[in-house]
């Protein structure tokens, strides 16, 4: 029986014994320990987007996990309207933005407020979404969050996602709201350690849901 170097979980290298039943042990760890993909975006199209600020650092609190941050500037697309989608279907931009959710293994949304409800830019990329396939949230855990300048955070857009994404298969399994973002937010990082902690307990729900 031979030796071998296997790179740990925690990126420390162990020297085992090596037959046919570590290769078995290998592959099942591989396949256990596969990096899981977080799609992470605001629903904002603001160049400084404080929503996006948010989901960025909350991505980076996730352990062992590659993630993509998206943009909605990115998928332009024009005002949903039947007329258009009679004449001329569903936008390419929103099946390519679908297919990006479909290779993620969750989601983190950060959601800007206007007038109590979602952004324009990002209702309307969930009403083409939702054309494209109704259950545009895939069933993928997703952490639901929203901040606002103000002292409610954007309790009430958090509150009508909350509401209305179960019936197209979202599966929340965390919810973080950030109130007054100039107060609590600083250098791309959570400044109130007491909000920190509530959003790490999120971040821990949705990383044992993946
Ligand atoms: C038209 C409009 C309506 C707004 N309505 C609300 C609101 O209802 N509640 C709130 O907390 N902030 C409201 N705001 C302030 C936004 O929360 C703020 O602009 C925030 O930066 C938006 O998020 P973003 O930076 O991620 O785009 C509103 C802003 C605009 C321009």
């Amino acid at each position: 029986m031979g030796k071998v170097n296997i790179l740990l979980k925690n990126n420390t290298w162990k020297y085992i014994p090596w037959n046919t039943n570590s290769f078995i042990v290998l592959l099942i760890h591989k396949k256990i320990f596969k990096m899981k993909h977080i799609i992470a975006f605001a629903g904002s199209n603001s160049s400084n987007s404080i929503n996006k600020q948010l989901a960025t650092y909350t991505a980076s609190l996730l352990e062992n996990t590659k993630t993509t941050i998206l943009d909605l500037n990115d998928f332009d697309l024009p005002i949903y309207s039947s007329d258009l989608e009679a004449k001329e279907g569903i936008p390419e931009n929103a099946f390519q933005f679908l297919k990006i959710l479909k290779k993620g293994d969750g989601f983190i949304l950060s959601l800007a407020e206007n007038n109590g409800a979602y952004s324009a830019v990002f209702k309307n990329l969930f009403d083409w979404l939702s054309r494209a396939e109704q259950k545009n949230w895939l069933g993928k855990p997703m952490l639901l969050m929203a901040t606002s300048p103000g002292a409610r955070g954007g309790q009430s857009v958090l509150q009508m996602a909350v509401d209305r994404f179960p019936r197209h298969d979202a599966n929340i399994v965390g919810k973080f709201s950030l109130p007054s973002f100039d107060d609590n937010f600083s250098e791309g990082k959570i400044t109130n350690e007491e909000l920190n902690k509530e959003l790490l307990v999120q971040v821990k729900a949705l990383e044992n849901s993946l």
